[in-house]
């Protein structure tokens, strides 16, 4: 029977965890894809890192860059992470000498995955990244093979579960956004340095990879970004009166033959099906033709779903199915224009902490009918104790440029207490 040599470079929190279940698994895998799969090399940054697997003296490199002149390593897998440094190096020099290449690496196939997929098809060995993009949901495999058939004209969804997990853990336990941001580094929802995370980063890389593959277009790096560092209790409070649950989406669409990417907080409806995803759940939404809306969710990070991601990518590989790492070939991938949001048509819920004082509503009220905003609902919370008053709008469909530009004037007013919020709605 055929065999499939791999190294596995990176032994951290998902290198450990898919070097035991491929040992564990070899049978199975072996029988289920006609191939053998072995791990004939390992390699970290310090050897004598005690690890809970049980790696032979023989399967460690000398140096991890070793693995990819190895005439002993057909496969390599990358689990270091970071677009630059040692991932970049390995994955680059692996591909040259026609290694096949299986990553989890978003931030580098967001940034370099145009480049990365040019070699490994004129090598023709597989780049494969699947665990890359929302852990556990196979929504990468499902594009380029379950969903071949469709032009896809938008793809949104959740794509970060600790987002996810602080704005549900807010909504449903009542604690503020630092209590469970705490809370989820010590479950281990959050990274020690969660900035990606919480700044719309992580989404953004995704959320690239799955435009080009979705619209066969290379990467485009234009794309809005907010995270959800300013969300507040209170946002979500006020939320939910109103009938909406805030979540962080993202959202590639395919406008007049031009790409419009985003990635913000949005209030979408209580009763929406994205507004029932909660903790560290991730779900991806596709609209294609013929197929019409297609879901997928479920795990999005951590060891044991992420696994799952690199699996099928290895399997994909056993079986011998070389594939264009982005679904199409190089030669046919389109560089498509950018749409900007700024011209785009948002409802939005904009929130005002202003003094309790006469003349203030109407002073608001008038920059809204300056920027041509017109105004769906308005709510007055006044809070008698602080002398202060929250004043929340949901405009009427209206451009994002006149939407900031409201935020931008009444920030300058002096009766403001805090930064005005603007968070656009989804109606859908
Ligand atoms: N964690 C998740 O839930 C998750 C989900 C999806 C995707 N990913 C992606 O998976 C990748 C790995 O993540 P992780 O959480 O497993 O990271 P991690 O726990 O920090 O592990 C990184 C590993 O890389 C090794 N390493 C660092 N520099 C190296 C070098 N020069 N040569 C060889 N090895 C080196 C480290 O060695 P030492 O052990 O000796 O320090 C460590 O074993 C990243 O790209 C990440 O974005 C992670």
């Amino acid at each position: 029977m055929k065999k499939l040599n791999i190294a596995i470079v990176g032994l951290g929190n998902i290198g450990s965890y898919l070097f035991k279940y491929l040992n564990d698994n070899k049978k199975i895998l072996t029988e289920k894809n006609n191939c053998i799969p072995i791990i004939t090399h390992v390699s970290a940054k310090n050897k004598k890192r005690k690890r809970n697997i049980s790696i032979k003296k023989s399967q460690w490199l000398n140096n991890y860059l070793d693995a990819t002149k190895n005439k002993n390593v057909d496969l390599i897998i990358e689990l270091i992470g970071g677009a630059e440094g040692p991932a970049k190096k390995l994955v680059f020099n692996a591909l040259k000498n026609k290694k096949h290449v299986v990553t989890a690496n978003k931030a580098l196939i967001a940034r370099y995955g145009d480049q990365l997929a040019r070699i490994a098809e004129k090598n023709k060995v597989n780049l494969e990244f699947e665990a890359a993009v929302c852990g556990g949901v196979p929504i990468i495999r499902s594009l380029k093979e379950g969903l071949i058939a469709n032009k896809i004209s938008k793809i949104y969804g959740i794509f970060n579960g600790t987002s996810n997990y602080i704005l549900s853990t807010m909504d449903k336990k009542n604690k503020s956004f630092d209590e469970v941001l705490n809370q989820a580094k010590k479950l281990g929802y959050a990274e020690s340095n969660p900035s990606a995370d919480l700044n719309g980063e992580d989404v953004a890389a995704k959320l690239k990879i799955l435009s080009s593959l979705c619209f066969n277009s290379f990467l485009n790096h234009n794309i809005y970004v907010e995270g959800i560092r300013n969300i507040d209790k209170s946002d979500i409070d006020y939320s939910n009166k109103l009938g909406y649950k805030i979540k962080l989406l993202g959202y590639a669409e395919l406008i007049n033959n031009k790409i419009c990417q985003r990635v913000h907080p949005t209030l979408i409806k209580n009763s929406s099906y994205v507004a029932s995803i909660d903790k560290v759940l991730n779900a991806v939404i596709v609209n294609g033709s013929p197929v019409g809306e297609s879901i997928i969710q479920g795990e999005g990070a951590g060891p044991s779903a992420t696994t799952s991601a690199l699996v099928s990518d290895i399997s994909s590989i056993l079986r011998g199915n070389i594939k264009f790492p982005f679904s199409i070939s190089d030669k046919e991938r389109k560089k498509l224009n950018f749409e900007n949001i700024s011209n785009r048509l948002f409802s939005a819920y904009l929130r005002f902490e202003v003094l309790d004082k006469p003349g203030i509503l109407s002073s608001i009220t008038n920059i809204f009918t300056k920027n041509n905003v017109s105004i769906k609902r308005l709510v007055q919370d006044p809070n008698k104790e602080k002398k202060t008053s929250s004043i929340i709008v949901i405009s009427h469909n209206s451009k994002d440029k006149s939407l900031r530009s409201i935020i931008k004037e009444v920030s300058r007013k002096n009766y403001i207490k805090k930064k005005p919020k603007l968070i656009r709605i989804d109606e859908n």
